[in-house]
């Protein structure tokens, strides 16, 4: 098969792209589920960006840097912030339907925000805004897409992008399928964590594909942990959006007593790394809880009607009950190097959203300006889709015949848990290198011990597992490079930051199987 732009993903950094090139050219979307399943959909709390007039772009640029402590590309936050107001309009062109006041947008606040600038649509905003994308996108007729189709591996000629091997989950086949462009974005890597807020799909198939390639992925030892998730037996780390504490809900430990002010003066609001490493030490004692009682029931039930539905589902009435939270993992800041555009280190390769990595998060994510991020760069890249018109389109290649399992070895699912659980574990909220070295045996065992059932044959949840180890093996390597503690990255064998030997990025590469680590 042959496209112009070869959309892996249908996140809202995917369908935005796919939305704008669609005016120059063909536009093919893949993704291994249902258009709709994405880590998009599941985002609560908003997005952030300049709307209102006592707010200011160069407030948003400080606190984005802020979070980032140290480590965000100043160039690439000040585009974040100043295209802002601009990605809300598209996204308003789109149909999405952002909740109102009576001045305008209703603006709530997250953590690091020095202001009220998060829109959001009750506690669904991603839903909202997935849902008005996919709209528009099945209404194109320069948009094809593909579901339950499985991006394998990107097809290479003289280093440059040319498509990819695509496939078909339903009907076990594998495609070549060409692109003047390939653009992934397949979203984030959170399903490798025994606990996270992200979906099962949720496997770093965009950066384990974007590596095997070649491309350079950076910043992979910051995993962010969201603070406030579930944490009842027998129900999911469901989100329990930070939009609560924005509204006012504050945590507090068994004894019902508040704690996060005494470990900074932002309180529920400080930034996430502080608040989850916080919560984490005090779940060693005890319980922690996030209390919104007191916002009263309509509050509760207009603004967070998702979660109270949710959280009902596990007996817990969130208008009368205390919540008891934990934190999981949640999002990466790192992933693929790109430029502004999109651009990685390999030509006609672009990449947008959770698994790309523009630099404006570092060290650590300013809450609400992921779905942000996703707009404003899916925009800006797609500027130059008529220029990417020019590319040549690659032709068929000999197939070599795929391999399916008859049967799916029982051991992909224990070998899963395994990876998940040591993961959480060793290379969780707070690390040491004598459990980092331990996980990366682990990870060259599940690598050695996949590639000999991978002789058999494969299938996706096969595919998934080595893109998770490979993913995995990224983020323990880079977080056991860096001696020191910054952002959401917390070693407790050097407690502090090290700005005089780390203000710096760690990235990796990969160039005949071989992995390289550098510094710049
Ligand atoms: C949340 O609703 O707390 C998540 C929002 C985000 O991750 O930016």
């Amino acid at each position: 098969m042959k496209t112009d732009f070869l959309v892996v993903g249908s996140g809202i950094a995917g369908l935005n792209f796919a939305l704008k090139a669609a005016k120059y050219g063909k536009v093919t979307i893949v993704t291994k589920k249902e258009i709709m399943e994405s880590n998009t959909n599941l985002a609560q709390g908003g997005i952030a960006a300049v709307t209102r007039k006592d707010d200011s772009v160069q407030l948003h640029i400080e606190d984005t840097l802020n979070v980032g402590s140290g480590l965000s590309n100043k160039r690439m936050v000040k585009i974040l912030a100043e295209q802002g107001p601009e990605a809300i309009r598209n996204l308003l062109s789109f149909g999405v339907a952002f909740d109102k006041a009576k001045n305008g947008l209703h603006l709530t606040t997250e953590g690091g925000h020095s202001m009220a600038r998060v829109l959001h649509s009750g506690d669904s905003t991603g839903k909202e805004i997935e849902h008005a994308m996919t709209e528009s996108v099945r209404e194109n007729p320069g948009i094809e897409v593909f579901e339950d189709c499985f991006a394998i591996n990107l097809i290479l000629v003289n280093k440059g992008c040319i498509g990819a091997k695509i496939l078909d989950i339903k009907k076990r086949k594998v495609h070549d399928v060409f692109a003047r462009t390939t653009i992934l974005a397949t979203g984030g890597i959170g399903y490798i964590y025994q606990n996270t807020t992200n979906p099962e799909i949720a496997t770093g198939d965009g950066i384990a594909i974007a590596l095997r390639a070649g491309a350079r992925i950076e910043d992979m030892e910051f995993v962010q942990f969201h603070p406030t998730t579930l944490n009842k037996a027998g129900a999911p780390h469901f989100l329990i959006s930070e939009a609560l504490r924005g509204e006012g809900a504050i945590l507090v430990n068994d004894m019902g007593t508040r704690f996060m002010l005494e470990y900074d003066k932002m309180g529920e609001l400080a930034p996430r790394d502080i608040i989850a490493r916080t919560i984490f030490n005090e779940l060693k004692h005890g319980s922690v809880y996030l209390d919104i009682r007191h916002k009263g029931r309509s509050f509760i039930l207009e603004r967070f009607p998702m979660i109270h539905k949710e959280c009902l589902k596990y007996d817990l009435d969130i208008t009368k009950e205390l919540i008891p939270v934990s934190p999981a993992a949640h999002y990466i800041c790192g992933g693929i190097k790109t430029n502004e555009y999109g651009e990685t280190s390999i030509s006609n390769l672009l990449a947008f959203g959770e698994c790309a990595c523009t630099g404006v998060h570092g060290a650590n994510r300013l809450a609400s300006n992921s779905l942000l991020e996703s707009v404003v760069f899916s925009s800006l890249g797609a500027q130059k889709a008529e220029q990417y018109l020019k590319n040549k389109l690659g032709t068929l290649q000999k197939q070599k015949e795929t391999v399916f399992f008859d049967i799916e070895p029982q051991e992909l699912n224990y070998l899963k848990t395994e990876l998940r659980k040591a993961l959480w574990d060793y290379v969780g909220i707070i690390r040491k290198e004598k459990q980092m070295g331990l996980m990366l045996n682990k990870l060259e065992r599940l690598k050695a011990r996949l590639a000999v059932i991978g002789k058999n044959g494969i299938n996706t949840r096969f595919l998934e597992l080595k893109n998770m180890v490979t993913v995995a093996y990224l983020v323990t390597k880079a977080a056991y490079t860096r001696t020191e503690s910054r952002g959401t990255h917390y070693r407790q064998d050097y407690p502090t930051t090290d700005n005089k030997n780390w203000l710096k990025h760690i990235y990796l590469e990969q160039t005949n199987d071989a992995l390289h680590t550098h510094c710049c």
